[in-house]
């Protein structure tokens, strides 16, 4: 595969790297996933994340897999066992999807022979990268239409460069605002319990020098109230056909808090977040992660606790959804 990079994900002399982000932010550690395994794997630890990446990860990883020599059995096999990495992305199972109709997987693999071909199966898992960098770009000038000089902002969770192969999403509105030279300050959200926005949004504020302060959630709501905070942004890892969007564990009540105050709030995401097959958000599976994810070290032994990993927003606390297209209930607005 040829070369491409970005901030979590590269391609260099045909192999894949991934950027660990559970070392972020201090270590900067790139890791080798020479199988679909080793993908999944990092996927599920949450080294790779992002919907917008997890997608394209799996994607390259399976070209990558194709070009070892894998026939179209053993590929269909890996999509499969990629696609169940993590529940609630769909741009994971659109990407895996994708490739699968590109490799001519259906009832019958027993051929074990690609439709195209195995060199067209690899363009295609390119392509989907060089796609992502294109939507982000759009999505970037589309969302920073929406941010004025002067605004401040709360960003929650990572939606930018580290969760996308291009500018990010709601983080590439901020970014594109910054760059147009609107004077924004942005209020971040740490994000609990992985600490996305502490450990990796900070981390691509200050790398391009954008004014930032770090909250605790809890305090988001206390921020609207006493900052002038014009509005928040948000990226997705699923939207609904209603609009129903389900996101980091945190983006539901950031939404209320917003609606409550007259805040503004924005869900940026590619069409690659849009799940057609999904009527509303009670639909949409939300992962349930580890316990330990929570308690950490700091409550008492043998606490339990409850760490469903995103929530979901319903349409109507949404102020707009940025699109690279219009999507079928933006029409609703
Ligand atoms: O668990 P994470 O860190 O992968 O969660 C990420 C989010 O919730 C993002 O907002 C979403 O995936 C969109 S990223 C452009």
């Amino acid at each position: 595969m040829n070369h491409r990079e970005s901030l979590g994900l590269k391609i260099e002399s045909g192999r894949i790297y991934a950027l660990d982000q559970t070392r972020l932010p201090h270590e900067e550690i790139w890791l080798e996933c020479d199988s679909p395994e080793a993908m999944s794997e990092m996927i599920k630890r949450l080294a790779v994340r992002g919907a917008p990446l997890i997608g394209v990860a799996a994607a390259v990883a399976l070209g990558k897999y194709v070009e070892q020599g894998a026939n179209l059995q053993q590929f269909t096999e890996k999509a499969l066992m990629l696609r169940q990495s993590r529940p609630t992305a769909v741009n994971l199972m659109n990407a895996v999807d994708r490739m699968l109709k590109m490799a001519g997987s259906g009832p019958d693999i027993s051929t074990g022979k690609f439709l195209h071909g195995p060199e067209v199966v690899v363009a295609e898992a390119l392509s989907i990268f060089d796609e992502d960098v294109e939507l982000c770009a759009k999505l970037g000038q589309l969302g920073a239409q929406y941010i004025s000089d002067g605004d401040s902002l709360i960003s929650h969770c990572n939606a930018g460069g580290l969760a996308t192969v291009g500018i990010g999403t709601s983080v590439g509105a901020i970014k594109q605002a910054h760059r147009d030279g609107k004077r924004i300050h942005v209020f971040v959200d740490e994000t609990r319990p992985l600490l996305q926005g502490a450990r990796l949004t900070a981390w691509e504020l200050a790398k391009e020098k954008i004014p930032h302060t770090l909250i605790t959630d809890s305090m988001a709501a206390y921020a609207m109230k006493t900052k002038k905070i014009a509005s928040v942004w948000v990226g997705a890892d699923r939207i609904a056909r209603n609009g129903d969007v389900a996101n980091k564990i945190g983006t539901y009540g950031l939404a209320l808090a917003a609606k409550a105050h007259g805040v503004r709030f924005y869900v940026v995401a590619p069409y690659t977040t849009f799940d057609e097959n999904c009527e509303s958000g009670a639909q949409i599976p939300i992962e349930l992660r580890a316990e330990a994810e929570v308690v950490g070290d700091r409550a008492p032994l043998g606490t339990s606790a409850w760490n469903p990993s995103f929530d979901v927003t319903e349409a109507s606390l949404i102020t707009a959804w940025v699109c690279d297209r219009k999507l079928p209930f933006m029409n609703r607005k």
